[in-house]
């Protein structure tokens, strides 16, 4: 890679960098922190200022400032530098080698065929299968594979000469001089095509033992999780055909759905849905069925997806699955029949609202949905037209309807974003998560973060931030209990830093959470 980096890395400071993200509490010159990257009750994160590294004694990672990002945000270690490179206003110029993202779709199907060879002589990994209803021209069909550890794969990329690219896509570390570690070993694979069939990155399914359930490979130029759905490539020509898609939230629902004849089945790649993933789909299709559990979590997802596809002039028809069921299991226990029956007679999210009004089923709820989702309609006649009709029905004048329309913010610029806090983005994450009671006025927001909470409350989802809604914790009510804590406490953190408050102060400041203002702790100040 270029002496851009090199440059770049001289003009961050990690201790920055890293509070960014974690909280850091001084230890002798270095910092210490709860490890982010493993479940760890003991600070065993270190971070050096002199050397400009952190460490882990615990889980064994380190690095630099980039590699912390990179491996926090789990992208590439080229995408973090850019990244970091735009928060701090630091110019870099990366030069792109135009044959090296070839050799690496090129890599990256040779490994998926190594994986997808390695599946037919794991017996446990075929029974997994099986036992989940997928059958062998499935299996063929995606590619699925397992990941052996990783001594027989670096031997296949030494081979073909490509170790050194495929390292850059961060599916593969170096652990230290000859030793690396494959981030799928004991996985399921599941390999992921771009819409043109090139291979671009894996997901992993845990079958045993410890750890997060999936593991995607890192974001990247080849690996683009906003624009990325899975299935597009294998059902393509269905979609262009039906001039629908059915999304769901699962790679294992896509894989079951295309199985069982819904070859229009696409989900993301785990990530919320955003706009890019509307723009991608609006080119083949017009209409979109949401297929969601029937439960909170499904709600949420409907609410975040529906917007982006309306803007995008697509149709949105929700699918209610029974509580408690995914799109899997349904087909799988009562066949595709029934999907096709539920699937052909759902309404599109207007109708299905006006139902809702008409039938006196939770009516404030309906119409307020409705008024915020006509107001994304691509068409703006159609809105109104949408619009006049609801007020016909509900006898609520067109005025009161049309001041409930959803408006919608002029667009900030990145770095903007990127103000919030750690604590804020915890914060807002639990919120959006967890739907705790809180009172907005106890706590110290930034004028930004207040207003995303607020829309979060209203469940408005169209402007919260991917990275917010993305965000990855291990311990998220742990997390958001911690960050609750500190935003309770009137006086920003740098005040209370500048005033060199002892400990002790700083409890009675915890104990009296919101009630001391910092013209209170001016007044210490001055005594001390
Ligand atoms: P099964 O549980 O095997 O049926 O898989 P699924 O594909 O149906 O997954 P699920 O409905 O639990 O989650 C939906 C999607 O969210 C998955 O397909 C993944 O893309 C993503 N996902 C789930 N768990 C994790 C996780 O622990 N880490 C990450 N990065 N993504 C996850
Ligand atoms: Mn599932």
């Amino acid at each position: 890679m270029s002496s851009d980096i090199d440059e770049l890395r001289r003009e961050l400071d990690i201790v920055d960098v890293v509070s960014d993200y974690i909280h850091l509490e001084r230890a002798g010159t270095n910092f210490k922190a709860n490890c982010p990257f493993h479940p760890d009750r003991t600070p065993s994160f270190y971070v050096s200022p002199s050397r400009q590294i952190f460490k882990c004694f615990g889980c064994g990672v380190g690095g630099d400032a980039i590699k912390f990002v990179s491996l926090y945000e789990n992208i590439s270690y080229v995408e973090a530098a850019k990244q970091l490179a735009r928060r701090y206003g630091i110019k870099l110029r990366i030069k792109e080698d135009s044959g090296e993202k070839g050799k690496i779709h090129e890599l990256l199907e040779k490994v998926a065929e190594f994986y997808h060879s390695k599946l037919r002589e794991n017996r446990e990994a075929l029974d997994y299968l099986r036992g989940r209803g997928i059958e062998g021209s499935t299996i063929r069909k995606f590619m699925l594979g397992f990941a052996p550890q990783s001594r027989e794969l670096v031997e296949l990329l030494k081979k073909e000469g490509g170790l050194e690219i495929y390292e850059k896509t961060g599916n593969i570390t170096r652990v230290d001089e000859d030793r690396f570690r494959d981030l799928f070993r004991g996985r399921l694979v599941i390999p992921i095509r771009d819409q043109r069939g090139r291979f671009v990155g894996f997901g992993g399914r845990l079958l045993k033992g410890e750890g997060p359930k999936y593991i995607n490979s890192p974001e990247s130029e080849v690996f683009k999780k906003r624009e990325l759905l899975f299935g597009l490539y294998e059902g393509l020509s269905y979609l262009r055909d039906l001039r629908s898609a059915v999304l769901v939230e699962g790679y294992f629902d896509v894989i079951s759905l295309h199985q069982e004849g819904f070859r229009n089945a696409v989900a993301t790649l785990g990530t919320s849905f955003g706009k890019e993933h509307a723009q991608v789909l609006s080119k083949f299709v017009e209409r979109v069925y949401l297929l969601f559990d029937g439960d909170e979590a499904g709600r949420k997802a409907m609410r975040l997806a529906t917007p982006h596809l309306l803007s995008a002039g697509v149709e949105v028809y929700p699918v209610f699955l029974p509580e408690g069921m995914d799109p899997h299991d349904f087909v799988i226990k009562e066949g595709k029949k029934a999907l096709r029956s539920i699937i052909e007679s759902s309404l599109d999210v207007f109708e299905l609202l006006i139902e809702r009004v008409k039938k006196g089923e939770k009516v404030e709820e309906a119409i307020r949905d409705f008024t915020y989702f006509a107001s994304f309609m691509k068409d703006e006649i159609r809105s109104f037209t949408l619009i006049s009709e609801l007020s016909k029905l509900t006898k609520i004048p067109l005025e009161v309807l049309s001041s409930k329309v959803y408006r919608k913010r002029e667009a900030v610029p990145e770095e903007e974003e990127n103000r919030l806090s750690f604590t804020e983005r915890i914060f807002l994450k639990g919120l959006f998560e967890l739907r705790p009671e809180v009172d907005l006025d106890q706590l110290n927001l930034s004028h930004r973060a207040r207003e995303l909470a607020e829309r979060i409350l209203r469940e408005e989802y169209y402007e919260v931030p991917e990275d917010i809604l993305n965000l990855k914790t291990t311990d998220l009510e742990e997390e958001f209990g911690a960050a609750l804590e500190r935003l309770r406490i009137d006086i920003p953190k740098e005040e209370l830093e500048a005033a060199g408050l002892r400990e002790s102060v700083r409890e009675i400041i915890r104990s009296h959470r919101g009630g001391i203002k910092p013209s209170a702790l001016k007044r210490w100040r001055g005594g001390s």
